[in-house]
């Protein structure tokens, strides 16, 4: 028997990681906050998707350029993240709002401040009505040696912040609770 409440058709996979988003509006570097985000496979290429309303400056900036970043800011940098996540870039200049690094050949504007960033070719690009889903093809990682333990990305040091719109607040990373592919292998059931 079911006593769960019906909830109605809400997306209920909260909390996402906040990622900045950036692209090149002409010349200027712009910055938007995004959570809509998903990991569409693992390997080479990698790929990812970033969920974003037409409204949006940024969309604008991606199909002209082709290109974009995804950096992973920690949880120092909530301010300037909910900034880039209320201003647009169709009113406000928002270049400064992070110190704008490029790959070699890259198009896409990295925010310095942000531990890890990942630079992005466009792959695809999905109509879903209000929204645009940009499937991007990472071309470049670059992660700051303070964020790495034996040169993986140690997600304790990089301390992201987790979005939840039911609270619409944002959520620290708790503690690790057990080992991947491990720690299920001993369940004989019930
Ligand atoms: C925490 C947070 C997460 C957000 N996530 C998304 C998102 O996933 N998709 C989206 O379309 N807008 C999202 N937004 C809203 C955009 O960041 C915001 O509208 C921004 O002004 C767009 O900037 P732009 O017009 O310069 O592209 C988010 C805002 C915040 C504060």
């Amino acid at each position: 028997m079911n006593s769960k409440k019906d909830l109605g058709g809400l997306g209920a996979l909260y909390p996402m990681p906040v990622v900045i988003v950036g692209a090149m509006d002409g010349e200027r570097a712009n910055y938007a906050a995004v959570a809509h985000v998903g990991i569409l496979n693992y390997g080479q290429p990698q790929h990812l998707s970033i969920g974003l309303h037409k409204s949006h400056r940024t969309n604008h900036c991606i199909k002209a350029t082709g290109a974009f970043s995804i950096c992973m800011p920690s949880e120092d940098l909530v301010v300037r993240t909910d900034y880039a996540g209320i201003a647009s870039g169709k009113r406000e200049d928002k270049s400064k709002l992070f110190s704008t690094f490029f790959s070699p050949q890259g198009k896409a504007p990295m925010a310095q401040e942000c531990p890890v960033c990942m630079d992005c070719g466009l792959h695809d690009v999905l109509d879903y009505g209000t929204h645009e889903i940009f499937v991007g093809e990472v071309l470049h990682t670059y992660a700051d040696d303070s964020v790495l333990t034996d040169g993986h990305i140690d997600i304790g040091k990089l301390r992201p912040m987790l979005f939840d719109m039911g609270s619409k607040q944002y959520w620290s990373l708790g503690r690790p609770i057990a080992k991947c592919w491990e720690v299920g292998r001993g369940f004989k059931g019930e």
